[in-house]
């Protein structure tokens, strides 16, 4: 018999150990999500089965032909590791209630169902062959088995859902599948609480199946880390992932020429990951493959162009220990990221001049990176003037050229003598 802990123990458990837990993942910064299943068929967003109320029935004879390409999974990988991604977050079951595994505990599966491959097993491989950290997305909600719903107000099916729950679970985490790095949970409806889903026994059943796992935020308890989705916003004190679509519209595949206008290039997703970057998080960027498993057209050569950018910058501005940065003004052209006493500013427009106001530390070197070709400046009172390099000095994969600018001491950025009001908030007419 499992003895379960109350919850400031457990909680206080868990944070002992979650920065060794965490090292990897604070490291990381950048993931793929993959969202596939028998949504992918119907290719109008992964919520298909709800929004257009399919009849359950109707919706398994769609299921029954989910047939993609085994060695699909490799593709993804393939290409996450090319990115410059760390590790990858599979939709092992979504609300739809299909599972992707040749799973005992859900026979409305991949294999037993639909006569295909298991998915997850040959996703884990390829994790490993690109040396990529495991993801398992799991959504509580199920819009398949007869309990779910009736959860809310009977609690014997509650009881017999809750086993379901983590008879599954049990099978993911518990041995065939080795060592998973991460649980990332989802919707949980239609209870509103961690005790309707009993989240505490079943979060320390993952954890005694898997010790090192790092448990998302959706389960009702905090656990490791929060989700903003479809915005990447700063959470003071709290590890957090930002997950985002790649196309503002779905997460599951939707046709590809339509998806495509929507889609973003590999400038976009830079922006996106500076930002996480500079505030302290990860991004979690999504893919929705096509019913064979390969991956959309549209995401191919922006990823890779990132790839190519990251394999050039990141070591130094992008991936490991960063400081959160609070120097958020200096410029119009760009952005920086820090790490201690080293500011690295992401130049993402062109300009003759290059000018950082209100920079209060003095600047030691200014290189331009990767070749580490030092830059001419002068810093007078909160003004850092730059000898912009060369045309052809800057970067080619992206246009987004690094300087790595060392200070003295990790800098202070304050007000622009001129314009005191400015970082200050002071308003003078109301
Ligand atoms: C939402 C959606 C879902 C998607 C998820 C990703 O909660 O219900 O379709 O999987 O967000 O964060």
């Amino acid at each position: 018999m499992q003895t379960i802990l109350s919850r400031p123990e457990y909680e206080r458990q868990v944070a002992a150990t979650r920065d060794a837990r965490m090292e990897w993942w604070r490291d990381a910064r950048f993931g793929m999500f993959i969202h596939f299943g028998a949504h992918t068929l119907i290719g109008r967003n992964e919520w298909a089965m709800a929004l257009e109320n399919w009849d359950i029935k109707d919706y398994e004879d769609v299921a029954r032909k989910f047939r993609p390409e085994p060695g699909c999974t490799r593709e993804w990988a393939r290409l996450a590791a090319e990115a410059g991604m760390k590790y990858m977050v599979l939709t092992t079951r979504h609300h739809e209630g299909y599972s992707l595994w040749d799973s005992k505990a859900n026979p409305y599966n991949a294999v037993a169902f639909s006569g295909g491959f298991d998915i997850v097993k040959e996703f884990v491989e390829s994790c490993h062959e690109f040396g990529l950290k495991v993801g398992f997305y799991f959504s509580l909600m199920d819009w398949h088995h007869p309990d779910s719903w009736r959860c809310a107000f009977d609690p014997e099916a509650r009881g017999r859902f809750q086993d379901f729950l983590k008879g599954m679970l049990t099978e993911l985490l518990g041995g065939d599948y080795g060592k998973i790095d991460i649980l990332w949970y989802d919707v949980s409806r239609p209870m509103e609480s961690h005790e309707g889903w009993g989240s505490l026994q079943m979060n320390q059943m993952v954890r005694e199946l898997q010790p090192d796992i790092i448990i998302n935020n959706r389960s009702k308890l905090d656990e490791d880390f929060s989700t903003p989705e479809e915005r990447i916003t700063a959470m003071e004190g709290k590890d957090w992932e930002a997950c985002m679509t790649f196309n503002h519209i779905s997460w599951g595949y939707l046709d590809n020429t339509q998806a495509a206008p929507y889609s973003y290039n590999a400038h976009g997703i830079l922006r996106m990951l500076h930002t996480v970057c500079a505030s302290g998080g990860n991004l979690l960027l999504n893919i929705g493959p096509r019913p064979d498993g390969s991956v959309p057209a549209e995401a191919i050569e922006p990823l890779q162009t990132v790839g190519r950018w990251l394999e050039a910058y990141g070591d130094a501005a992008v991936y490991g220990s960063l400081t959160p940065c609070k120097v958020r003004s200096a410029s119009g052209v760009g952005r920086f990221t820090q790490r201690g006493k080293t500011l690295y500013f992401w130049q993402w427009i062109r300009s003759e001049q290059l000018i950082f106001g209100g920079f209060e530390t003095k600047l030691k070197s200014i290189r331009l990176l990767p070749s580490g070709t030092p830059v001419a400046f002068s810093q007078t009172d909160r003004r850092i003037i730059v000898e912009p390099p060369a045309a052809e000095l800057s970067d080619p994969i992206v246009n987004i050229t690094v300087f790595e600018m060392e200070f003295e001491a990790p800098p202070v950025h304050n007000r622009c003598s001129a314009y005191p009001q400015l970082h200050t908030g002071e308003v003078f007419l109301k």
